[in-house]
C-alpha cells in the first residue's frame, strides 16, 4: 500500500470453498481491514471470526503499545463483523462507530449494546481523528441496509465497504481485477443497482484517489475506470458488444449446436463466451451475460420443462434484474420440444429484452432444417449492434 498513515491489517482465507455459501472461491478470499494512524487511531472493520487472533496480532504489529480509539463498523455481514467481540475484549475502552441499523444488528448477532461506547453516525456525519476528518456516507443496500462508506479527506481515500470488492486472496496472483470484480458485483451486489446509483452520485462529489474495499486489492491506479464500471453495471447496461452462449446438453446434440454457433460467430468477428451450465460456475456465466450485449440460451426439453442447470441460470439472471439485452433461443426435444416457451416464460419479468426472430428448434439432433435456423440465428446476431 502506498498510503502514508493507513495500514493494511486484513487476512487471506484459503480454506474457503464457497463464499457466502455459493460463490466458488478457487483463489480464496481476502477480508480487508485497515488501521488509520493519526492523533486518534481508527480501525476499519473486523474480519471473519476464524481469523480474529491473526487480525489482532496484525493490529498489534502496527500499533505496538498504542491502543485504537475507534472501531468503525461499515458492514455487519459476518465476514467483516465476526471479530468485533474479540476486538472489544482486546481493547475494552474503544468506541464503536456505526450506523443505527448496524447497532441493531450488533445486538442481534452478539446480544450486546455497548452503551456509552456507541457512536451512531449517519449520512454526512464526520469524525475528526486529528489531521484528518472522516466523512460517513450512507450506502444503504450496497448490499445490506446498514452499510456506510467512509471518506478520508487527508489521504483522499474512500473506504467503500463491499463495493469495488472482488473475489480472491491478496497473496494469489490473478489475471485481472475486472473479471473477478464483475463476478463478485453481479453475484452479490448486482440486484441492488438502483441503490448503487445514488451512492455513486455522492462519491462523484469527492476527490477519490484510492479505494479501500473490504475484499480484493486496494485500488490506486485508474480509480475513475473502476467507478465508471460501477456506473455501467449498476445501470444494468451491457459493458461491451459480444455474445454469451449458455447451454445445457444431455447427449451432446445441443452442445454441438452451441459450439457450431460459437464457431460461426467467431468467424464473423464476434466476441463469444460459451458456458456448459452443468459444468461451469453459474455465476461466471451470469457475469458474462451481464457483460455482453447478446445472449443465446440453448437447452433441452426435460420433464416437460427445461433442464435444471438452465433453470438455475435463468433464476439467477431474473433475480438480478437482467435487462436491456438481445436474446436468442435454441431448444431441443425428441418428441415434444417446449423448452423455448419455458425459457421465455422464465424471463417474462425481465425488462427491455429483445428476442431475436430466428429461433432454433432441434428434434433430437441437428438436421438440414435446424442447421439452417442456426445459421440464420448467427446472421441475425451479427447484425445486432449494441446501442452506443
Ligand atoms: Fe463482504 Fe456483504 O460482506
Amino acid at each position: 500500500m502506498k498510503l502514508k498513515n493507513i495500514r493494511y491489517v486484513g487476512v487471506n482465507d484459503h480454506d474457503l470453498d464457497l463464499f457466502e455459501g455459493q460463490y466458488p472461491a478457487a483463489n480464496g478470499m481476502a477480508y480487508n481491514s485497515y488501521v488509520i494512524l493519526d492523533e486518534k487511531i481508527a480501525v476499519m472493520d473486523s474480519v471473519s471470526v476464524e481469523f480474529a487472533e491473526q487480525w489482532l496480532s496484525e493490529i498489534r504489529r502496527e500499533l505496538g503499545e498504542r491502543s485504537p480509539d475507534y472501531l468503525i463498523v461499515q458492514h455487519m455481514e459476518p465476514d467483516h463483523s465476526g471479530s468485533i467481540l474479540h476486538f472489544m475484549q482486546a481493547y475494552p475502552d474503544v468506541k464503536i462507530v456505526a450506523s443505527a441499523r448496524a447497532f441493531a444488528m450488533i445486538k442481534n448477532f452478539f446480544g450486546m449494546s455497548f452503551g456509552e461506547q456507541k457512536v451512531v453516525v449517519g449520512d454526512g456525519d464526520t469524525l475528526s481523528l486529528g489531521k484528518r476528518e472522516l466523512t460517513f456516507i450512507s450506502a444503504m443496500m450496497v448490499h445490506w441496509p446498514e452499510v456506510i462508506m467512509t471518506y478520508d479527506n487527508e489521504e483522499k481515500v474512500l473506504f467503500s465497504a463491499d463495493a469495488f470488492g472482488s473475489f480472491g486472496a491478496l497473496d494469489v496472483e490473478t489475471e485481472d481485477w475486472i473479471s473477478e470484480a464483475r463476478r463478485y458485483y453481479m453475484g452479490i451486489v448486482g440486484k441492488y443497482g438502483a441503490a448503487v446509483q445514488p451512492v455513486l452520485k455522492k462519491i462523484a462529489a469527492l476527490d477519490v484517489q484510492t479505494i479501500c474495499s473490504l475484499h480484493g486489492p486496494v485500488l490506486t491506479d485508474d480509480v475513475k475506470k473502476y467507478i465508471e464500471l460501477y456506473h455501467i453495471w449498476s445501470s444494468f447496461l451491457p459493458e461491451e458488444e459480444g455474445v454469451t452462449i449458455a447451454y445445457t446438453s444431455i447427449y451432446g446434440n445441443t452442445k454441438k449446436a452451441a459450439l457450431l454457433l460459437a464457431e460461426k460467430l467467431r468467424e464473423k468477428g464476434q466476441t463469444v463466451a460459451v458456458y456448459d451450465l452443468a459444468r461451469s460456475d453459474v455465476f461466471a456465466a451470469v457475469a458474462d451475460a451481464f457483460r455482453y450485449s447478446k445472449l443465446v440460451l440453448a437447452t433441452t426439453t426435460y420433464n416437460g420443462n427445461i433442464f435444471p442447470a438452465m433453470s438455475e441460470f435463468l433464476y439467477h439472471l431474473a433475480e438480478r434484474g437482467y435487462q436491456n439485452r438481445t436474446v436468442g433461443f435454441v431448444e431441443n426435444g425428441s418428441w415434444a420440444p417446449v423448452a423455448l416457451r419455458w425459457m421465455k416464460k422464465r424471463l417474462e419479468k425481465c425488462n427491455g429484452l429483445r428476442y431475436l426472430q430466428n429461433e432454433v428448434s432441434i428434434l433430437s439432433a441437428l438436421n438440414e432444417s435446424s442447421m439452417a435456423q442456426l445459421m440464420a440465428l448467427a446472421e441475425e446476431l451479427c447484425e445486432e449492434k449494441m446501442e452506443e
